[in-house]
């Protein structure tokens, strides 16, 4: 027997171990002054490519004045409870209407936060007979969720719909043993590698197998479809998707999230979701800032435009200069290098220092040994001198790379 604490110390977690040398510069930097392409890191402007603030909604002085006048005006206690109980108003009845419409579904259920609110309407979607059928490459709030189920849960290779298939029949000769039903979820779009979900495909899927869809467009949403309301608009399925995720984390540029279905759906998650049953309804400026987002989102389909102007000349600008960027179809701009760790860290400390680019990095063990992700988040307030400059920067430091000038140092210089 051990104590627990003496366990934690001597292994401190995959990314946690890392905490010494990396703490306030790979991980937790502290990005400061107004959310923009332009921040402020360690005392420096930097250009900035790491937030999901892909409209720009989060410093438009709209939505900065609505949010300081809703916080004004209720303060941040209100209302007080869990909706169930005595947390429920008309605002947030509003804004469930105006989200739910947006997204063409009947109703909507507005929750705290994306995350725990997947993991617990999943949990309360389905029970011991039923089955999961998901994507291997899942966010971590649907991997929670399926932890949670009771029943059997079948992955499928990501985006391989010869691998769907073949775990939905599974799944029908499980179902129909135990008198359950199967649940299929899927992202909208995969905030790593930038793919959009096969959703047609699976939608399809639907004339041969009885299942239910559901899908977490945290990424999608305000960027996909023609007018923002996500994947299923953008591949002509949004029907086919029976329970439609959405955070407020990305393009609302804010925080808690929706789920939307039908009626009859809505209704039950409000009364059988844990998470939202058992906490605290989301604080009136949270809602009416939302109204605020929703309402410019609906009238200014320029801001979506802009946001894939940029996109298309970073990511055109990166291919043109023999950038690896994968095989993204949404504005998530993973570029791919091969190195190690320590060579991770050198091409992000020089980006940084050398060329104050801000943005994210993603190395083994989140990927595979050997292999880096930079991944940068075009938004609608990037311009394209920013682009320019960023493509010029990341082929100078492809060049250094190549020329081996990054496989010494690491996390040494940083703390230097
Ligand atoms: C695909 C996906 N789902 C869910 C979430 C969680 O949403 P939230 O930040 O609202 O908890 C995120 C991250 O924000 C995400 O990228």
């Amino acid at each position: 027997m051990q104590d627990l604490f003496d366990k934690i110390k001597k292994n401190m977690g995959e990314i946690g171990r890392y905490s010494k040398e990396s703490h306030g510069y790979f991980t937790f930097p502290k990005l400061e002054g107004d959310i923009s392409p332009r921040m402020v890191f360690r005392g420096r402007e930097r250009l900035n490519w790491s937030l999901n603030n892909y409209l720009g909604l989060a410093n438009h002085p709209e939505v900065r004045k609505a949010d300081a006048d809703a916080g004004a005006k209720y303060g941040f206690a209100m209302p007080m409870g869990a909706r169930m109980m005595s947390g429920n108003t008309n605002l947030h009845e509003q804004l469930e209407r105006e989200l739910a419409a947006f997204v063409h579904k009947e109703d909507s259920i507005l929750v705290n936060f994306g995350y725990q609110a997947m993991a617990s309407a999943i949990d309360a979607l389905v029970d011991r007979h039923d089955v999961i059928v998901y994507d291997a490459e899942s966010h971590a709030c649907i991997l929670d969720g399926v932890r949670l189920h009771m029943g059997k849960r079948f992955v499928y290779t990501h985006n391989d719909m010869t691998s769907c298939e073949k775990q939905l029949q599974r799944a029908e000769k499980l179902v129909s043993d135990t008198g359950g039903s199967i649940l299929v979820i899927t992202e909208g779009v995969f905030g790593m590698s930038g793919n959009q979900g096969k959703l047609k495909e699976i939608v399809e899927l639907k004339k041969k197998y009885n299942f239910r869809l559901f899908v977490d467009d945290a990424h999608g949403l305000g960027t996909m479809g023609k007018t923002g309301a996500g994947t299923g608009e953008e591949q002509g399925c949004q029907d086919g998707i029976d329970i439609y995720f959405g955070t407020f984390a990305k393009s609302f540029a804010m925080i808690g999230g929706f789920i939307a279905s039908n009626e009859e759906v809505v209704t039950f998650l409000r009364y059988n979701m844990r998470s939202q049953i058992y906490a605290k309804s989301l604080p009136l400026p949270l809602v009416a800032g939302a109204l605020k987002r929703m309402e410019l989102i609906r009238n200014h389909p320029e801001f979506k435009t802009k946001l894939w102007e940029i996109t298309n000349a970073l990511q055109g600008g990166l291919k043109k200069a023999g950038f690896n960027i994968g095989t993204t179809t949404t504005p998530v701009t993973p570029v791919f290098l091969n190195g190690t760790v320590n060579e991770a860290t050198n091409i992000t400390f020089d980006l940084r220092e050398k060329y104050n680019i801000f943005c994210s990095i993603v190395v083994y063990p989140v990927i595979p040994k050997g292999q880096i992700i930079l991944r940068l988040i075009p938004t609608a307030v990037h311009t394209l001198e920013d682009v320019k400059y960023t493509v010029e920067a990341f082929s100078a430091v492809k060049d250094k790379l190549a020329s081996g000038e990054y496989a010494k140092g690491g996390f040494a210089q940083v703390q230097g």
